[in-house]
C-alpha cells in the first residue's frame, strides 16, 4: 500500500495482513509494529496500571520506558513498540504485571 502526496509517495507499506487485539481483528502492515498497527487502528490503551488502573499508551515509542507492555500470543511484558506484527498474531492488553505465562495461553 503506498499512501500518496500528490504524485510523491510519502509512505510505503508493505503487505497488509490481520491480527487480534482482544478479540478484535485489526488491519497491520508488514514491517510495522503491534503499537503502530494498534494506534493506526484508533487504539490508545495498551495497558493499566497495577493498583490504580491507570490506563497507559504508548510514550516514548523506541523500547526504553515499557509503558506500552502487551501479552503477545499469551506471552506477558512484551513491548508492543518493539515487537513486529506478524499474520494471525494474538495480542492482549495487559493490566498489572500481567497473568501468568500458562494462565494468559488459557493453559493453567
Ligand atoms: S512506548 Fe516506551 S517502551 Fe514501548
Amino acid at each position: 500500500m503506498r499512501i500518496r502526496d500528490g504524485e510523491r509517495p510519502i509512505v510505503e507499506r508493505g503487505a497488509s495482513f490481520r491480527i487480534d487485539v482482544d478479540g478484535v481483528s485489526i488491519p497491520a502492515y508488514e514491517g510495522e509494529t503491534i503499537a503502530s498497527a494498534i494506534l493506526a487502528h484508533g487504539g490508545r490503551v495498551l495497558r493499566r496500571t497495577r493498583i490504580k488502573d491507570n490506563p497507559r499508551g504508548l510514550f516514548c515509542g523506541i523500547g526504553v520506558c515499557y509503558d506500552c507492555l502487551v501479552i503477545i500470543d499469551g506471552t506477558p511484558n512484551l513491548r508492543a513498540c518493539m515487537a513486529p506484527a506478524v499474520p494471525g498474531l494474538r495480542v492482549q492488553t495487559q493490566k498489572g504485571v500481567g497473568p501468568a505465562e500458562r494462565e494468559a495461553r488459557g493453559t493453567g
